[in-house]
């Protein structure tokens, strides 16, 4: 089947009986309702799915915008939304949390136990002083620990900010710093397809370079065992610390407003910015998109492959289906660990019913798949499955329809969902009873999100004419500001040119016919590598950090079969260009040192060196002339100002 006849297959919505919203007529419904009273709307879902101490008397405040509140004089607590209430109804003894170690080993826990794991936890945190607004910065592997973490920190009303356990010592520091963290909770190491990989190591060297002398303590979860060095003033075993707290711990109950998180994410320009989120908006996104996208019920077993370091692992691994008092699969390994069929042997071993995971997987998956029989799909038994999910980028029609009949059977519905770190939840997205499918389509807003495509100066734009992504009202669960950074808040989501639309930056085309939405990819500088969103300028920036060698540097994206896009480095040397081995020993030593500097994520793919880089007569960097040719294509744009052609040759050679 050609791209283009996937694309145009329209899939009828699943048959799910006593699905949450079931069928269009539902959905407009619900739709009907937004537009008719978005307040009311909102706050009719707010009283249904979270538990308030004291309830909101209002829902949207705009007084401020764009820093917009929701139930604003409403308090909460958000442990106490996905962990005691379930308890105080019964469901105790239910699983929580199904944990599969890397080598395969499983632990599971229930509500009740994850509930006095979380208050020893945050007893814990209270006894190292660690209080209401403190900031804790998670450098954790994926552990039944780390969500408990995170967990314990909304219980005390601390803020945390989880970074990614492949980021480097030197972008762990900017975020301890940045963030201003009064405790660094981290493993010993994490042990990732057979290996273990340093944790508290990197902790230790991002805290020797200095400005993060706002840390007073480093928690140390023991998972492996492995050598480590201790610095006895600070340095503190987290299981010794939990060991004599008390497995209750009254929940300190917060404005609506409270910041529950910080994650950092990448942006067009200068360095990572912090989106700090909301507890009670943010916490309702989080259950209401977990109950509606995934039509997630009480027997379900939910598996979100994400890690807990990005947006997805928060909203639908530590807060979403807890909320819900799910049964979820927390996972620690790699997907092609020990082989390629991990994830469907999960599948199989856990009954999972709704899986939920990245096109950059699949696609490896189905790679891995085609090239040998024993970890293809049919080998394992998936009849538990009956949703399918992804997030992250755009999933291409072929791969959707590989997803769709090899793991789904051809029966599970996918559902294709849009959404961002600043967004909180899902924005456009299938419901699965309700919205026919299209390949490679994220559909329709959810219920109650007001996105549409715009021109440059906001106006509205034809269906079946590409425009500008941008949500018109605000929502619950949207980005509340840039931690410490409001003015970028404001120019980076809010240009006054968009009448005060939310800007997404990514661009988006609407179907004539059915007005499903396609997301086109990113409209500024940023890049999504297998999912991970990385700016141009912070990896451009990684490199002329190495004053020893560059002079200077642009990096740009090409498409990539497997990871969507990649990234290309083009590099003038202080010293002479170089070529064959030279350049490659040069391009290896480049790659090694992005990988220090910011993370194995930023390696670049291709690394390409020129006497000097295609700028435009006052001095701009031609980026859509490096785009062509790091993709491979015929010139066809005008180069007459361009001092030096030849040098388009030399760029076009990858080493
Ligand atoms: C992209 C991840 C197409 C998009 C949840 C967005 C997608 C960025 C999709 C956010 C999708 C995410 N289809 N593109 N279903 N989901 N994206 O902040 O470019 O890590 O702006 O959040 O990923 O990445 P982030």
């Amino acid at each position: 089947m050609s791209t283009n006849d996937a694309k145009n297959r329209l899939i009828p919505a699943a048959d799910i009986r006593d699905a949450h919203v079931p069928g269009m007529s539902a959905y407009n419904e619900l739709v009907a309702q937004a537009d008719a009273n978005h307040d009311a709307y909102w706050s009719r879902l707010a009283r249904e799915f979270l538990s308030w101490r004291t309830p909101f008397t209002k829902g949207l405040d705009e007084s401020q915008a764009p820093f917009f509140k929701w139930f604003e004089d409403g308090t909460l607590n958000v442990s106490y939304n996905c962990l005691d209430r379930h308890v105080e109804n019964g469901l105790g003894d239910k699983t929580a949390i199904i944990f599969e170690a890397d080598d395969g080993q499983v632990t599971r826990i229930n509500y009740r136990e994850l509930l006095a794991r979380t208050c020893r936890m945050a007893n814990a945190l209270k006894a190292r002083g660690v209080k209401k607004g403190d900031r804790v910065v998670l450098y954790m592997s994926m552990s039944i620990e780390g969500v408990v973490v995170m967990q314990a920190c909304a219980r005390i009303g601390a803020t945390h900010s989880v970074v990614f356990g492949g980021f480097s010592a030197q972008s762990l520091r900017d975020r301890i710093q940045d963030a201003g963290a009064v405790m660094v909770v981290t493993a010993d190491e994490q042990v990732r397809g057979g290996k273990p990989l340093p944790l508290k190591a990197v902790v230790d060297d991002a805290i020797a370079m200095g400005g993060c002398e706002s840390v007073a303590n480093v928690l140390v979860y023991r998972r492996s065992g492995g050598a480590i060095h201790w610095h006895a003033a600070r340095d503190r075993w987290l299981h010794e610390e939990m060991q004599d707290q008390p497995e209750t711990c009254e929940p300190e109950w917060v404005g609506a407003e409270h910041p529950l998180f910080v994650l950092y994410t990448s942006g067009s320009t200068g360095k990572p910015k912090g989106v700090q989120h909301s507890s009670g908006g943010y916490l309702l996104h989080a259950a209401l998109t977990t109950q509606w996208t995934f039509d997630l019920k009480p027997n379900d077993v939910f598996w979100c492959t994400a890690d807990i370091g990005w947006v997805t692992g928060h909203t639908y691994i530590t807060y979403g289906p807890l909320a819900l008092g799910a049964t979820e699969v927390v996972f620690e390994g790699v997907p092609t660990f020990p082989d390629a069929g991990r994830f469907w042997k999960m599948i199989q071993d856990h009954k999972v019913s709704i899986f939920y995971t990245a096109p950059t997987a699949i696609r490896s998956l189905i790679k891995a798949a085609e090239s040998n029989e024993s970890v293809h799909p049919r080998r394992y038994d998936l009849s538990s499955l009956r949703i399918l999910g992804s997030v992250g980028e755009p999933i291409n029609p072929a791969a959707w329809e590989w997803y769709h009949e090899h793991i789904g059977g051809g029966r599970c519905p996918i559902v294709d969902t849009f959404w961002q770190t600043e967004t909180g939840g899902h924005m456009i997205t299938p419901l699965p009873g309700a919205t026919p499918l299209v390949p490679g389509s994220c559909t329709l807003p959810f219920p109650g999100i007001a996105a549409a495509i715009v021109d440059e100066m906001g106006g509205d734009v034809p269906n079946g004419q590409g425009g500008i992504l941008v949500v018109k009202k605000p929502w619950p669960s949207m980005i509340r500001t840039i931690w410490g950074d409001p003015e970028r808040f404001k120019s980076s989501y809010f240009p006054p040119e968009l009448k005060g639309y939310y800007l997404a930056g990514d661009g988006a085309i609407r179907d004539a016919q059915t007005g499903y939405f396609t997301i086109t990819g990113r409209i500024d500088d940023v890049l999504n590598v297998s999912g991970h969103r990385m700016g141009t300028m912070e990896i451009e920036s990684a490199l002329v950090s190495c004053t020893a060698l560059v002079a200077e540097a642009a990096v740009v994206g090409r498409p990539d079969e497997t990871t969507g896009e990649a990234i290309c480095a083009f590099v003038v040397l202080k010293g002479p260009r170089p070529r064959g081995d030279e350049a490659k020993k040069i391009a290896t030593e480049l790659r090694n040192w992005v990988a220090k500097e910011i993370g194995p994520i930023a390696k670049p793919k291709d690394i390409r060196f020129g006497d000097n880089l295609p700028k435009t007569r006052s001095g701009k960097i031609m980026r859509r002339l490096l785009r062509a040719v790091a993709k491979g294509e015929a010139i066809t744009q005008d180069i007459s100002t361009l001092e030096n052609p030849a040098v388009l040759e030399q760029l076009a050679q990858s080493n």
